[in-house]
Formats: structure tokens, C-alpha cells, sequence
């Protein structure tokens, strides 16, 4: 994710804003840059790739200056090139901000900015706020970002500077997360940060800001706002807060205080989930808007079957996928491993649309998948997580999970951000194809609970961490689902090998009888996924199956369930939630038993042995 790091105070500004950038680089970012405020005006410093090339670029021509403010940018909205990396300026390179979050009418703001004349020289979302505070300023530059921010819908934390104003830096925040680092000693300096590892080198004494507001940062101190007092017409609403110590290292703190990031990307799902969403659901017209198909609404509607293909984890998506888009959009679908597509002779008739999904977007096979598809004459989208990735640049348009950075090895929330976007796929073409606004209505309604229904799936972690007591020695697992649970019992079944080592594998439940029977004893955990859905009774069935054969049973049932509960040995309850989005309540459960499992084995669970977060060989 973006990060942000600011200085001002009495030292150079450079070597601090550095240190501040590498010790955000964790996060996961794809470019990095740095304003100078200083007497000759504004000096700024930018480039993709990664801090050491922002290093060399800062040692040819050293800014001088002991006012500052830099970012890490990971791509959301245009290219991670050296031209869209932030600090972004205005047209006369008087303002300068770094931003984290998501401007969701940017789109209208900058055709607003276009009409009186503003220059766009980047593709981000965020260079609209330099034109818009350039627009409102009258010479103090809070009051400009505070009026500028009355027009952005959307997230933001944001750390600006201006030679017109000079000698403060103005911050403000709603929804991206952004802290005050005070001094420790008698030095006069301020230091501003999305993360407190940024800081942690010079202080462990911080002021977190609140979503509505604003600080005006000097050398000698700070003042805290709220960003709607600021209007000339009212008087300001300034807030005191308590200072808040950090004990933690800074190894933990990296970690969000949790032990892995796989635990830490797990609990993050349902803010990736929003994210996947932001901007993107029409509650009145009960259907989603999906930027990256505009441009192919004719070759969308004209599709007569589509094609999937990925690999692992974002295969299992692709099957779920399936399932969705042929209940719900009534469209042919078919699923295949990229590795498999590429050599195969594929047939792929005209009105046949080819989508990749990768989480990094640039799995070997899934490209070269790509490429086949294309030189079939396809039309080929992507659903890829990496911004500017080369899936992304690939396809003919695509949709963009925005799961955030993914840094344990293992897929947690790219997984269910891949799902979110699926499901708004299967919505988009579903209400063109025959599905009515009222149940489109429904879908949307049941898309916005979605995030707080993980959050209380997320509740389970304790219940999940015994039952993982109980089984962390066994040495063979089974996971049975079915309809779009299938998918989720081989993603479950995945989960547990890749990081645990245990051999587990995924079946479709009635198919259980025709081999995998044959191993199940007291020995053999059985995982079966059983929400109160259209085959739940024929899940019981199947559960009996088992239980004749004295086989262990972990179910994962919703909220209420009475029936299978009383047959089974372990119960995890998920929300109830349509159908359609059902899998990405269950599928979270088994990322947390899989993680339980692992960590009782001591198993290294953020870079398991033998596989690497992104295959980009053969
Ligand atoms: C590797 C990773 C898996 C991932 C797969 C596909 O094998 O270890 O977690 O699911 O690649 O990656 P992609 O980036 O294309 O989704």
C-alpha cells in the first residue's frame, strides 16, 4: 500500500524523508518520490522502480531544504510510472502533495478542472487535489485544502506543502490511516506518516489523527482541526489529543502487531473487500459500474461464452466464477489452468471473451495463456490485483481487485477480492441479461453488508485455534463442498498444504463416494462446507457418509443452523448472505484454520518452503 513520511524541523530533509521511505517499503510499492520545499521554491524528485534508483536520483542533484514530504506509491489508478508517482504539483509547481486512498469523482473533477483551463500531466486520481487546492488557495494553504476537500468524495490521508505558504505542512485525513511523530528531545521538529514504522527511528512519542481532520504542522509544534471549522466563516474547532507511546518493535509493528502477514492480510479482507467495491455498486439501477469494460460494452454484450484461465489460487476464483456467472448471467463458462490452455489447440469461436485473473499479473502461464487467447483473435480481460502489471497491460480491459499489497506468500485477500469482483461482474452482465432491477437491488444490498458479515466471521479466530489444536498432528485432510463451495474446498484444501504441509485435498461432496471414501477412518478430518443453500440437504447426505465411517467433522455452517450441527464434532458458523456471495464467508474460515494449523506446526507460514509469491518462470 501507499505510504507516506514528512519532516520538518531544523535537519536536511532528505536523508530523514530516505530513512522514512525504506522503512515503509514492506508495505509492497512500485514507486517512490520526494518534494523539497525550500527558497527556490519547490524541488521534487520522482521515479518508478524502487528507492535505491530514488537515491541516486536524489544524490545527482541534492535538494536542499528542512521541509519535506514523500511517498511509496502502489499503484491504483494509472501506470506505476515515474510521471503518475507522487508528490504531485499544480500547474505552477507552487503546491506539492502526496496522498493515500482513493478519489472516487475524480473522473468528474477533473472534466470540472479541464473547463477552466487545468492541465493534466498525469493518469492518478490524485493530481486533481494539487489543481483543486491551486483552484481555492488565497494564501493559506489550509484553509485551501480544507475548502478543496468539501469537493472529493473518497479516501483520503494526505500530507501538502506550498512555497506560497511555506514553512507548514498541512495534513489531513478520512479513511487512510495518518499519525504525528513528535520529538523526543528538545529538537524542533515534526514528522508526519501513514505508518508508524516511518518514524520509529526518531520517536516513539505520536498523535494519531481522527477521520475529519486536519493538522498544520510547523517546526515548533502542531495544531490539530476540524476540517469543517475551517470555513473563514466560523470559528476553528481546534482538538487536543492525547499522546499516544509506542512500545512495540519495529518488526511488529511492520506486521500491523500481528505475527504473519498472512494473519494480517486475513483480517484485512473486509477493507479490501470495500475497496474491490469503492465506487463501483449502482444502488438505484441495481447493478455495478466496472471503469475497465466500458470500452468493451459491445463485446460484453455480444459474448457468447467465456473463458477463464489462471492459475492456483486465482484459479479457484475462476471456478467460482463459473458457477456465478452461468446462475446468474445465464453465459457458457469455462475454466482452465493457464498452463494447460497454453499448449493445448484451443477452440475459441467468435463472441468468445478470454479472462485472466492473477493476483500479481505476472504468473508466466497466465500470460502466455493471454497471448494464445489474443492471437485466437479473443477479447481478453483481465481481474488482476497490480496496478500497470503485465496482464493488466496485456488485456483489452480488465477490472482491478485493489486487495492492497499481498505479502505473505500464501493468498488470503486477493482471494476474496477476486470473488468481490467476480461477483460484480456476474451482477454488470446478469442485469443485461435478463436479471430485474429488484433482484439487482437485492445483490447490491447484500454487497454493502458484505464487509461487516467478515468482520464477524473474523470473531472465529479463537474457536478456529482450537479446533486447529486438536488436528495440527494429524497428516490428511479432506474438504468437500458444493456448487460454488467446491471451489472453496479445494482453495481450503490448498490453504492447509501450501503452508502447513499437510496433504489435503478438495472434492465436490456427492463425489466423495466414488474414491476418497475409501480413506476415511478416526484419522481423516473431513472440512465440509455446509451453508443453508439450494444443496444443503444433499450436504447432510453426504456428511453422513462420513460419519458412518467414524471420520472426523469440521462443518462450516451459517449462523442458526440446527440440522448438520448436531451430527458433526466441530462447528464454525459463518453470516447468512445470497448465494452468490456465500463463498466469501466461507472461504474465510479456512484461511484461519489453515493458519492455526500451521502455526502449531512452527511451519515458516508467510514464505512456505518451495513456492514464491509470483511465478514468473514456466
Ligand atoms: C503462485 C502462488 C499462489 C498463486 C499462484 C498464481 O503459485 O504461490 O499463491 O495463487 O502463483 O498467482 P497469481 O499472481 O497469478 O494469482
Amino acid at each position: 500500500m501507499c505510504g507516506i513520511i514528512g519532516y520538518i524541523g531544523s535537519q536536511e530533509a532528505v536523508p530523514l524523508l530516505i530513512e522514512g521511505l525504506k522503512r515503509l517499503e514492506y508495505r509492497g510499492y512500485d514507486s517512490a518520490g520526494i518534494a523539497v520545499q525550500n527558497a527556490i521554491g519547490m524541488e521534487i524528485r520522482k521515479c518508478a522502480g524502487k528507492i535505491a534508483r530514488l537515491e541516486e536520483l536524489v544524490s545527482e542533484r541534492p535538494p536542499c531544504g528542512t521541509i519535506g514530504i514523500a511517498h511509496t506509491r502502489w499503484a491504483t489508478h494509472g501506470a506505476p510510472t515515474t510521471q503518475n508517482a507522487h508528490p504531485h504539483v499544480d500547474a505552477g509547481r507552487t503546491i506539492a502533495l502526496v496522498h493515500n486512498g482513493i478519489i472516487e469523482n475524480s473522473d468528474v473533477l477533473r472534466r470540472q478542472l479541464r473547463e477552466i483551463g487545468c492541465e493534466f500531466r498525469t493518469e492518478t486520481d490524485t493530481e486533481v487535489m494539487a489543481h483543486l487546492i491551486a483552484a481555492t488557495f488565497e494564501g493559506n494553504l489550509e484553509q485551501a485544502v480544507a475548502a478543496a476537500l468539501t469537493q472529493i468524495v473518497g479516501t483520503y490521508g494526505l500530507a501538502v506543502v506550498s512555497s506560497r505558504d511555506p514553512g507548514k505542512i498541512v495534513v489531513a485525513k478520512r479513511g487512510a490511516p495518518l499519525l504525528l511523530g513528535l520529538s523526543e528531545n528538545d529538537e524542533k521538529a515534526m514528522f508526519v506518516a501513514s505508518d508508524v514504522a516511518a518514524v520509529l527511528g526518531h520517536t516513539r512519542k505520536v498523535v494519531y489523527l481522527d477521520d475529519g481532520e486536519l493538522a498544520v504542522l510547523r517546526a515548533d509544534g502542531y495544531a490539530l482541526m476540524d476540517i469543517g471549522s475551517l470555513d473563514p466563516s466560523e470559528p476553528t474547532r481546534f482538538i487536543e489529543r492525547e499522546i499516544s507511546h509506542i512500545a512495540w518493535d519495529l518488526d511488529r509493528i511492520e506486521r500491523g502487531g500481528y505475527p504473519h502477514f498472512m494473519l494480517k492480510e486475513i483480517f484485512e479482507q473486509p477493507v479490501a473487500i470495500c475497496d474491490a467495491m469503492r465506487g463501483r455498486v449502482l444502488e438505484e439501477e441495481g447493478t455495478a459500474r466496472l471503469g475497465g469494460l466500458y470500452h468493451l460494452s459491445e463485446e460484453l454484450n455480444s459474448a457468447q461464452r467465456i473463458i477463464f484461465t489462471a492459475c492456483g489460487t486465482s484459479w479457484h476464483a475462476a471456478l467460482v466464477g463459473e458457477y456465478l456467472l452461468e446462475e446468474y448471467a445465464r453465459i457458457p463458462v469455462e475454466v482452465e489452468y493457464a498452463s494447460e490452455f497454453r499448449y493445448r489447440n484451443p477452440v475459441i469461436p467468435a463472441n468468445t471473451v478470454v479472462v485472466a485473473i492473477s493476483q500479481s499479473g505476472e504468473t508466466a502461464d497466465t500470460l502466455a495463456a493471454l497471448r494464445e487467447a489474443k492471437r485466437n483473435g479473443a477479447t481478453t480481460l483481465g481481474i488482476v490485483n497490480v496496478v500497470g502489471s503485465s496482464i493488466a497491460r496485456e488485456t483489452d480491459g480488465g477490472v482491478y481487485a485493489h486487495s492492497g499489497p499481498e505479502i505473505g506468500v500464501a493468498s488470503t485477500k486477493a482471494f476474496t477480492g477476486q470473488l468481490t469482483v467476480l461477483a460484480l461482474f456476474t451482477l454488470m452482465l446478469a442485469r443485461r441479461r435478463g436479471m430485474s432491477i429488484l433482484e439487482g437491488r437485492e445483490v447490491v444490498a447484500a454487497l454493502r453488508e458484505l464487509p461487516e458479515k467478515v468482520e464477524r466471521v473474523l470473531e472465529a479466530q479463537e474457536q478456529i485455534d482450537q479446533i486447529a489444536e486438536a488436528y495440527s498432528s494429524h497428516r490428511n485432510f479432506l474438504y468437500l463442498g458444493r456448487g460454488a463451495h467446491f471451489p472453496i474446498a479445494l482453495e481450503g484444501a490448498l490453504k492447509l498444504k501450501e503452508i502447513s504441509y499437510i496433504h489435503a485435498e478438495g472434492y465436490p461432496a456427492a463425489e466423495m463416494k466414488h474414491g476418497p471414501i475409501a480413506l476415511i477412518d478416526e484419522d481423516m478430518p473431513v472440512v465440509v462446507l455446509a451453508p443453508d443453500d439450494s444443496v444443503y440437504a444433499k450436504v447432510i447426505s453426504n456428511v453422513e457418509e462420513v460419519k458412518a465411517r467414524g471420520g472426523k467433522i469440521i462443518a462450516v455452517v451459517n449462523e442458526g443452523d440446527r440440522e448438520l450441527s448436531a451430527k458433526v464434532d466441530h462447528v464454525i458458523s459463518v453470516p447468512r448472505t445470497i448465494e452468490m456471495l456465500q463463498p466469501i464467508l466461507t472461504a474465510v474460515p479456512l484461511q484461519l484454520l489453515a493458519y492455526a494449523i500451521a502455526v502449531k506446526r512452527g511451519c515458516s507460514v508467510d514464505q512456505p518452503r518451495n513456492l514464491a509469491k509470483s511465478v514468473t518462470v514456466e
